[in-house]
């Protein structure tokens, strides 16, 4: 469904990412994991239209889509999740969910005016749809709750709803488990194998928490330093001694068949701008290590 070829993204010296080819098979929940400083959410990024890669191509459905805006990817069924922005955290669930399909006639004055009947049955109709993805989700209790008083699980429920406001076929997500506690974090892993066999839709997914990742997960790509490093099912990747050397001094290593959370990967919450500490493999490459001189701790 996605084929990424040869694709780079440079940061003036940081070679964020560095000639990744893969692909990502429709109907599957492709992970994507690796050491904070990998480039994975760069890579999303050039996918997802918010920056032009360096050079390389992304094609959806064997369509180029490379270098398209992230407003024509969206029409393509093609998204990302975001955070809940800070201007809608004073709209409610429902609202923030009914703001998604775009084109709304409301929002055109003229049409307000000269077709009311139409602006009502189609605001009718977003309105069903807000409502059948809160029950999907099962947030029927905070559905006029602000979403500036959600949890960040909630919050992240949320983001996920918006992906169901449109008929999305790809969805990437950065990161959705991130600071979310266990029970919500399960809400969140069915409603993802909700959508998946449900509604069919594909879902490329940046975590840390390898229990998560091991769960939904298959394949699992793996990246490291802008590579990509290996790529197969979670439990094949968990033993791939690339993997563990690039993983060494954040969690993986001594723990085979890695049991939960990767614990020391979560430095997750740090700005992601960065650059990352050298930490990541023992070999940086040359123009990496310059580039972090000065920005390592
Ligand atoms: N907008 C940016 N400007 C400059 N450097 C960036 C930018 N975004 C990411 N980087 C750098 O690119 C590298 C990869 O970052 P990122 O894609 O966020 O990694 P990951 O998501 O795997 O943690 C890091 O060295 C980071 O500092
Ligand atoms: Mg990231």
């Amino acid at each position: 469904m996605i084929r990424v070829e040869h694709l780079s993204k440079y940061f003036g010296g940081i070679h964020a990412v560095e000639n990744v080819s893969l692909e990502i098979a429709e109907g599957s929940i492709t992970g994507l994991i690796g050491p904070n400083g990998a480039g994975k959410t760069t890579l999303f990024n050039v996918i997802a239209g918010a920056y032009k890669p360096t050079s390389g191509k992304v094609f959806l459905d064997g369509e180029d889509i490379t270098g398209l805006e992230p407003h024509e990817l969206f029409h393509k069924g093609l998204l990302r999740t975001f955070q809940i922005a800070h201007e809608f955290s004073s709209l409610t669930v429902r609202e923030n969910l009914m703001m998604v399909p775009p084109n709304q006639h409301g929002e055109y004055l003229l049409d307000a005016w000269i077709r009311p009947a139409l602006v009502r049955q189609q605001e009718a109709e977003i309105r069903e749809r807000a409502d059948d993805v809160i029950r999907f989700l099962e947030i029927e209790r905070v559905a006029d709750e602000l979403a500036g008083n959600l949890s960040g699980g909630q919050k992240k429920l949320l983001e996920l709803g918006r992906t169901m406001m449109v008929d999305a076929k790809i969805v990437f997500l950065d990161e959705v488990g991130a600071g979310v506690n266990r029970t919500l974090l399960g809400t969140i892993a069915d409603a993802i194998r909700r959508l998946n066999v449900e509604r069919g839709y594909t879902f490329c997914m940046i975590e840390h928490d390898m229990d998560f990742i091991s769960d939904l997960c298959d394949p699992v790509i793996v990246m490291a330093e802008g590579h990509l490093l290996a790529q197969g099912k979670a439990a094949d990747i968990m033993q791939n001694e690339d993997v563990i050397e690039a993983y060494l001094g954040t969690g993986l290593k001594n723990k085979p068949g890695v049991s939960s959370a990767a614990p020391d990967a979560k430095p997750a919450r740090k700005p992601a701008r960065k650059p990352s500490t050298a930490k990541a493999t023992g070999k940086p490459s040359r123009k990496k290590a310059a580039a972090r001189k000065g920005a390592s701790k």
